[in-house]
């Protein structure tokens, strides 16, 4: 597993029981959770930076569920940097890893040049290992808390002094939702309007103590990989769909600060309203693309269906449906109306390989778990 492939190497790379004796291993741990967006980010206004053409925002999800425990090493005695992720080695090189690592190191050595009695962390290869307690099949996508977790272990490794809006341009450049996921409750990412993305950052809207009982119940509809990746989705759409303009100009501002307020109101009429109608813009801009793109399936559909049906016969929205790039929904609801939101159509359970109930969560959390010791 991982954590053998980490000691190993460990080992491997020195001149054992001497090196071992006298070189310091420092490391640091911690875990991050998943977000799921009520206001979709979709479409980039530069790509390397990962500049979105929209704000967006997201409810984090409970640890306890979901999340991501990545510890990092560094050592005078490490020549490279690596990665594990759910116990394989990968590549280091993917430009949005490296963009990452390249920011921190960057930070890092600010400090050292402060203070020449800091050792020179900043010069020596990162050990970074990293797993999810879900499985990659789950339909979930992994990479917004994969990234917060990789960027906020390596800043508590340097101990650098950012705070999580400082650091979330970081993760952001990871991957653009991975920003959300460096606060728990619910959070926004202002899109910012610099060219050198300075501005564009998470922002906590409010903790979670603001608004405790919000649940999500997570029905998997397919554990298969996109059939688009969202990167590649979103370019398409940008470059092609008309609808996509109207979408950035005219709707995502205005429902940017209704849905801030409504969270701020606890108002969960006016914010599933708003979510569910961003998710049926983000998947209409999808079908306006060319060639079009299509995440929702046929139990998507019955989901959504079902949902407008319960609140119907409610005579108000108890429950809000969101759907990302692909068929897999989540359902937010407050947890008294759970037993109604819960009892649904057998039709959808046919669709449905499994639910995931689970509720609003904390941000990046310090661990005494470790993957390197
Ligand atoms: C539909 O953050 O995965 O989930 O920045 O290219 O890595 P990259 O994209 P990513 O896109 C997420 C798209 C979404 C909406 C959202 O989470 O806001």
């Amino acid at each position: 597993d991982s954590t053998t492939g980490f000691l190993v190497e460990r080992l491997d790379s020195g001149n054992e029981n001497e090196y071992m004796d006298t070189m310091t291993v420092y490391t640091a741990s911690t875990t991050a959770p998943v977000n799921i967006a009520t206001l979709k980010y979709w479409g980039k206004r530069d790509k390397s930076l990962n500049l979105p053409t929209n704000s967006s925002i997201s409810v984090t999800l409970s640890q306890n569920d979901l999340r991501t425990l990545t510890s990092v090493a560094t050592s005078e005695s490490f020549t490279e940097d690596k990665l594990w992720l759910n116990g394989k080695q990968e590549s280091i090189n993917s430009p949005r890893t490296k963009a990452c690592l390249d920011d921190l190191k960057k930070l890092r050595v600010e400090l050292e040049e402060k203070d020449s009695s800091l050792p020179k962390l900043s010069q020596w290869g990162l050990h970074i290992v990293s797993e999810n307690n879900f499985p990659t099949a789950a339909g979930l996508a992994s990479s917004a808390a994969g990234f917060a977790a990789l960027v906020v272990a390596i800043s508590k490794l340097y101990k650098l002094p950012q705070d999580m809006s400082e650091i979330s341009k970081i993760a952001r450049k990871g991957s653009g939702s991975a920003c959300r996921s460096l606060f728990g409750g619910y959070v926004a990412w202002d899109m910012g309007v610099k060219d050198n993305g300075e501005d564009s950052k998470a922002i906590e809207v409010a903790p979670i103590n603001h608004w405790p009982n919000m649940k999500a119940a997570i029905l998997v509809v397919s554990d298969d990989k996109k059939d688009t990746p969202s990167t590649s989705g979103m370019q398409t759409t940008v470059a092609t769909s008309d609808l996509f303009q109207w979408r950035i100009k005219e709707v995502v501002p205005k429902r940017y600060e209704e849905m801030k307020q409504s969270i701020l109101d606890k108002d969960f009429a006016k914010f599933g309203d708003l979510t569910m109608k961003d998710s049926n813009s983000f998947h209409s801009v999808c079908l306006d693309s060319s060639p079009p793109i299509f995440y929702l399936n046929d139990t998507s559909k019955k989901i959504i269906k079902l949902i407008h049906a319960l609140n119907e016969q409610e005579g108000k929205i108890i429950a809000a449906y969101t759907f990302d790039a692909g068929p897999n929904a989540v359902v937010y609801y407050e947890e008294e109306n759970e037993s109604k939101v819960l009892v649904t159509d057998p039709e959808i359970y046919k669709g449905v390989s499994r639910i995931i109930l689970t509720k609003v969560g904390d941000g990046p959390q310090d661990t005494e778990e470790s993957l390197v010791n």
